[in-house]
């Protein structure tokens, strides 16, 4: 190693000094670490080699070591904002003003959600409470204690969407088919009475066409109390109807037929289009076909441990996005299931 006393100590460190206005930022860095470092750097070493020189050379030469490395320091903050400075200036001629503005994307509320929120509100203000379950099931809530039939074709692997894993008494595990299993958790969770409404998804093996999709929604109602009669069935279900399609639709129940339900219904209003006198919505017929209902039977609530000498109530089932179809007058359920944004952020921007 040179002396610190050595000219040419002196004259590399100067030449090394002008060098430092021609750093890049990388080697900025490793030049004032190798220069300025305390443990190795070029300076660090020569000011501690003055321990070895002569009083009168210590003077000289430490003086002359500390001037330059004040130079160095000074050196290493001016390249280094000069090039922060370079940095900023590309950045900004990479800045072109004459471009559009970029969109920013707002969520909104998909058609099917503020359907539901609606119906679930207007429940909600009947005195009826949320209940959820889970989308898997076993084939004991989803049917048999619903009181279907062990051969009915609903079990039928054609219609349903059977799991490979198993349940944990190794019973065969599907994807309901209907929220009405939910109507079995509620019952036997607790004592009556019940008012719940259920929202939820339901699955079937069914092509994705203009009608049916392989996931949906489904609202699920269950009032089981003392005596809960049809009479209860009919003003609940026709106040709803009013609530979403206005107080002019007409509102009539059909026989129909549940398992689970005894006696079943269908709730039609009258055509939301067409005012009831035929139409291709309604098909011709002035109505529209909006849930299925009933009492319940008396062996789901058996089923369910509860009384049905002491309690009696009523079910209902419909589907939101239908009723979203109509209320929209959209043709195909596929632009309600299809998750094309472009349709569907029409429908109202969030909180709306
Ligand atoms: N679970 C029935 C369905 O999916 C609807 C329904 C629910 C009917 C409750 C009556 C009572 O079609």
């Amino acid at each position: 190693m040179n002396t610190p006393s050595d000219h040419n100590t002196l004259d590399s460190l100067r030449q090394r000094l002008t060098a430092v206005a021609q750093l890049d930022a990388s080697a900025l860095d490793a030049e004032e670490i190798a220069v300025l470092g305390r443990k190795a750097g070029e300076l660090t070493s020569q000011l501690k080699a003055l321990a070895k020189l002569s009083i009168e050379e210590k003077r000289t030469v430490g003086a002359a070591l500390n001037a330059i490395k004040l130079e160095f320091e000074a050196a290493f903050a001016a390249r280094r904002a000069e090039l922060t400075r370079g940095a900023n200036a590309a950045a900004s001629r990479d800045l072109d003003l004459s471009l559009p503005g970029r969109d920013t994307w707002t969520g909104t509320r998909h058609p099917v959600s503020i359907v539901i929120d609606e119906i679930v509100a207007i429940f909600r203000e009947l005195g009826f409470a949320v209940a959820l379950g889970p989308d898997i099931e076993n084939e004991e809530r989803n049917f048999f204690a619903l009181n279907f039939p062990p051969d009915h074709p609903a079990l039928d692997m054609h219609d349903t969407l059977y799991l490979e894993a198993r349940g944990s008494q190794g019973e065969p595990l599907l994807l309901r088919t209907h929220t009405s299993p939910v109507q079995v958790r509620v019952m036997r969770d607790g004592p009556p009475p019940y008012r719940v409404v259920i929202p939820g998804l339901a699955y079937r093996n069914d092509p994705f066409d203009a009608s049916h999709a392989p996931a949906f929604s489904q609202i699920e109602g269950l009032a089981v109390d003392e005596g809960v009669t049809f009479v209860d069935l009919k003003a609940t279900l026709s106040h709803f109807a009013h609530r979403v399609f206005g107080e002019s639709v007409k509102v009539r129940f059909r026989p129909s037929f549940f398992p689970f339900t005894e006696p079943s219904a269908e709730m039609d209003v009258s055509c939301t289009i067409c005012g009831g006198s035929g139409c291709a919505a309604c098909k011709g017929t002035g109505w529209l076909e909006i849930l299925g209902c009933g009492m319940v039977h008396e062996q789901v609530l058996k089923n369910c441990g509860v009384d049905p000498e002491k309690y009696t109530g009523f079910a209902f089932g419909m589907g939101p996005a239908r009723i979203a179809m109509l209320r929209y007058g959209l043709p195909d359920i596929r632009l309600l299931y299809g998750g094309d944004v472009r349709f569907l952020r029409q429908f109202g921007e969030i909180g709306q």
